[in-house]
């Protein structure tokens, strides 16, 4: 039996979702399907799913069940749950929702289609759920079909090994595994001749690349080795600041494709706080690892993430935060509540800080990061910036949107057959989230 003509993918959480996401569309292209534009015209319906907090986690399953109503509404699509909701749960995810068909796990997604061809020929939910897998199973060819012929996504590590004290991500995509260096390269090299422009380099510490496979790290190598493929754009998420090191951020300076920008999580201020999250830095070595990027990359776009009330934090501990935000002038800061996550070590801590009081922090965090952040666009007012075009922006179709090669983001007036090039940009007004140019 086949499994239709059509499918659509709902994606959360972050880059390596995304890429997944790519994977799936990917797998489900070979078995004949096409994209539908909604979940109420697809025959199959797959959700790549977030638990990093607990927010999403709810909005998930809200969602999966609210889609109960196609299938009592003559169509009977196939549902399948995977991501890091789906490694979680496992079978106790089919069991909450019943009309679930699948659940597969973070290591399991080359399964899909024939997980989903089992339900159509024995009625009746397959779960799929591993505990842990090896590269040579996520590199397992897996067809993928890229959301944009420019741009692609390529994994140099998976899982992570860090295990700070919040953090559910290990739990959920498994220790750290990176990929040989000659097959980063023979991929980006083929990427390339397939017309790619931009690559993204993905791991959940991008830094400690080689670690388990030469035993040390080699990521400035990898920077250098895509580099030389002759790809237009180089970026990389995530770095984690206790392995960035000086040879990285040489190579980033003396690269000439290698974006002018740097995700590089601080998550708190406060030395005592860093150290219950076991990040291994403190704030005076994070603010030295930030001069010594300006120093050597004077134009470098800095973003950074920030969690507010994790447990027993004082108001003296989270105006560590806010000093750690003047001191610095980011240029973006992602800002979090934190959410207790089941089986990390900081679940079972005490001192939970009440929502109120969490909320009053974080909206005071809020209104000085959007300071920091007006104030650095602000300066790149009449500049002329070089855009890569990516398409219509999804608030005002009129408008392309694009990315300096420090990653801001840019709306313009451009014609369509510009998407996918890169531009000179004269950029004309600046706001704390985005700037507007006109083409030069
Ligand atoms: N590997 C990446 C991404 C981790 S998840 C990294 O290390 O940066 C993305 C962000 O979510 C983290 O940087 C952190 O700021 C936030 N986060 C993770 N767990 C959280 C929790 N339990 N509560 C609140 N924020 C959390
Ligand atoms: Fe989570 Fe820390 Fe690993 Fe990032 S480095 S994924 S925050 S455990
Ligand atoms: Fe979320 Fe999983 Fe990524 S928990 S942040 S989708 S690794």
């Amino acid at each position: 039996m086949g499994l239709g003509s059509s499918y659509f993918i709902r994606t959360f959480g972050c880059q390596m979702n995304k890429y997944d996401s790519e994977r799936v569309a990917g797998l489900l292209q070979a078995e004949g399907l096409s994209p539908a534009s909604s979940p109420d015209e697809a025959d199959v319906i797959v959700f790549l799913t977030c638990c990093v907090r607990e927010g999403a986690d709810e909005r998930l399953y809200g969602q999966v069940a609210s889609l109960k109503r196609l299938k009592t509404a003559g169509r009977s699509p196939l549902i399948a749950v995977g991501g890091c909701i789906g490694q979680r749960d496992g079978e106790a995810l089919q069991k909450r929702i019943p009309h679930v068909d699948v659940v597969f796990g973070t290591h399991d997604l080359h399964e899909l289609p024939r997980l989903l061809q089992r339900v159509t020929e024995e009625s009746r939910p397959q779960i799929a759920r591993r505990d842990s897998s090896s590269m040579a199973d996520f590199t397992r060819v897996v067809p993928e079909r890229r959301e944009h012929a420019f741009h692609a996504w390529l994994p140099i590590s998976v899982g992570c090994d860090n295990f700070c004290s919040y953090c559910i991500v290990p739990f959920v995509r498994g220790r750290e595994i990176s990929r040989p260096l000659a097959e980063i390269d023979d991929i980006a090299r083929a990427l390339v001749a397939d017309g790619v422009r931009e690559i993204t380099l993905l791991g959940q510490n991008v830094n400690s690349y080689g670690r388990d496979l030469y035993g040390e790290q080699r990521f400035a190598e990898v920077l250098e080795a895509v580099a030389a493929t002759g790809v237009s754009r180089l970026g990389f998420a995530t770095s984690h600041p206790k392995d960035l090191t000086s040879a990285t951020i040489t190579t980033m300076a003396q690269t000439p494709a290698v974006l002018r920008y740097l995700h590089l999580p601080a998550q708190h201020g406060n030395d005592e706080i860093l150290q219950a999250m076991r990040r291994g830095y403190t704030q005076a070595q994070y603010r030295a690892l930030a001069a010594e990027l300006r120093a050597q990359i004077p134009d470098v776009t800095l973003s950074t993430d920030l969690i507010v009330g994790f447990p027993g934090e004082t108001e003296a501990q989270f105006e560590d935060t806010l000093e750690l935000v003047r001191a610095i002038g980011f240029d973006q800061v992602f800002t979090f509540i934190y959410s207790p996550r089941a089986g990390t070590r900081a679940a079972s801590l005490a001192d939970r800080i009440p929502r109120d009081v969490a909320l009053e922090r974080f909206e005071r965090l809020t209104e000085l990061v959007q300071h920091s952040a007006a104030g650095r666009n602000a300066a790149l007012l009449d500049s002329t910036q070089s855009v890569l075009i990516e398409g219509p922006s999804k608030r005002e179709p009129a408008l392309m949107t694009g990315r300096t090669r420090g990653y801001k983001l840019v709306h313009l007036k451009a014609p369509a057959d510009l998407i996918g090039q890169e531009r000179a940009v004269r950029i004309t007004a600046a706001h704390p989230f985005y700037l507007e140019g006109t083409l030069a």
